[in-house]
């Protein structure tokens, strides 16, 4: 019988023998996130039938209300990334501090995990696509020794590897490194993810931006003059354009990698340092979408160059179709 879709393990294995010297570590690695996430997928899948919605009743790191499912994913992130034998250590969104692995294996691994457990978690309750964030940076500390802050806080161009998974209409994953961003979905009979976009590439140019237009008072002039200037686009330059926003970076982001558009969370009054995280969200969304030919800009350069000085920090972020990130840039620059 001939199989139809290359599995997860099958394609990351054929991308490790075109590496000369690699070890099959990251492929270990990814192997765990998928693990993790088919995990989690079951959970979302069975939310309301079982009493996994609603709040924890505490407040994380970011201020924010700790949903049942933010919490499951976190820790079953952390179970299967502590168990396996390719990750140092790991930071959270939903964890204050990194956590060092320290054990014979971990401390011989060449890896650190960053990750989003759950993207877009106030959607839980109301049955719209949630998602989980990754990035993977190499280490810059000595193997052998448990890893520091150190190997966490690089700039985003250091990444190795980042993805996604999208627990939508059906479950996605897709990942990036320098050989290029691929789509797996998951086949629920088998309980494998299954390459089903190979090679995707952000169109150069779109239809559809992605921003809270309920916050359009609190961005700067630039700002409203851009999203101005989206909605009125006659026919003679492009437009009319549609607006999509869901509340999820996962599920708006993914649309975007696929059909083109530009997805913008700026500034506001109320976050004036931005609201999304540069470690758990922009910096594996800048490298993914990157890699597929799109641009992710901060508005005061690029996101892959900002050097982090703290685990949480936070950014404003144009990102998507490069010519649709090229004009915005030309109001929203500082
Ligand atoms: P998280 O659920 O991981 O905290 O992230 C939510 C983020 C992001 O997914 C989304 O784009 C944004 O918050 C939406 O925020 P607003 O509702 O303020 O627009
Ligand atoms: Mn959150
Ligand atoms: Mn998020
Ligand atoms: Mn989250």
């Amino acid at each position: 019988m001939q199989t139809k879709y290359m599995s997860l393990d099958e394609f990351t294995i054929q991308q490790l023998r075109m590496v000369p010297g690699g070890t099959g570590e990251l492929s270990r690695l990814l192997r765990d996130i998928g693990l993790a996430s088919k995990r989690i997928n079951v959970e979302v899948n069975k939310a309301g039938l079982q009493d996994i919605l609603g709040d924890m009743g505490v407040k994380n790191v970011q201020g924010e209300e700790v949903k049942k499912l933010d919490d499951f994913a976190n820790n079953q992130l952390i179970y299967v990334l502590k168990n396996g034998m390719s990750c140092a250590g790991i930071c959270s969104e939903e964890e204050e501090n990194i956590q060092i692995f320290d054990d014979e294996l971990s401390n011989k691994s060449k890896y650190v995990v960053l990750f989003d457990p759950l993207d877009g978690s106030s959607n839980i309750d109301t049955n719209i696509s949630i998602g989980t964030i990754f990035s993977i940076f190499r280490r810059v500390t000595e193997l052998g020794k448990p890893c520091t802050i150190e190997d966490f806080l690089q700039p985003g161009s250091q990444q190795i590897a980042a993805g996604y998974i999208v627990y939508g209409s059906s479950t996605m994953l897709v990942y990036a490194t320098r050989l290029g961003v691929n789509g797996f979905t998951l086949d629920p009979p088998i309980g494998e993810y299954c390459l089903s976009h190979p090679d995707i590439q952000c169109p150069a140019d779109g239809k559809i931006f992605s921003v809270n237009g309920g916050y359009y008072r609190q961005y700067d002039q630039g700002v409203q003059k851009y999203i101005d200037l989206l909605q009125n686009k006659t026919k003679a330059d492009g437009g009319p354009l549609t607006q999509r926003f869901t509340g999820s970076m996962v599920a708006d982001l993914h649309r975007t990698l696929i059909k083109g558009g530009i997805f913008m969370y700026p500034l506001t009054t109320d976050n004036p340092k931005g609201k999304l995280r540069l470690m758990y969200e922009c910096n594996p969304f800048g490298y993914i979408t990157e890699m597929a030919g799109g641009k992710a800009e901060s508005g005061s350069g690029k996101i892959l160059d900002i050097h982090p000085t703290s685990l949480h920090q936070r950014t404003p972020i144009f990102i998507g179709s490069k010519n649709m990130v090229e004009e915005c840039l030309s109001y929203v620059s500082s």
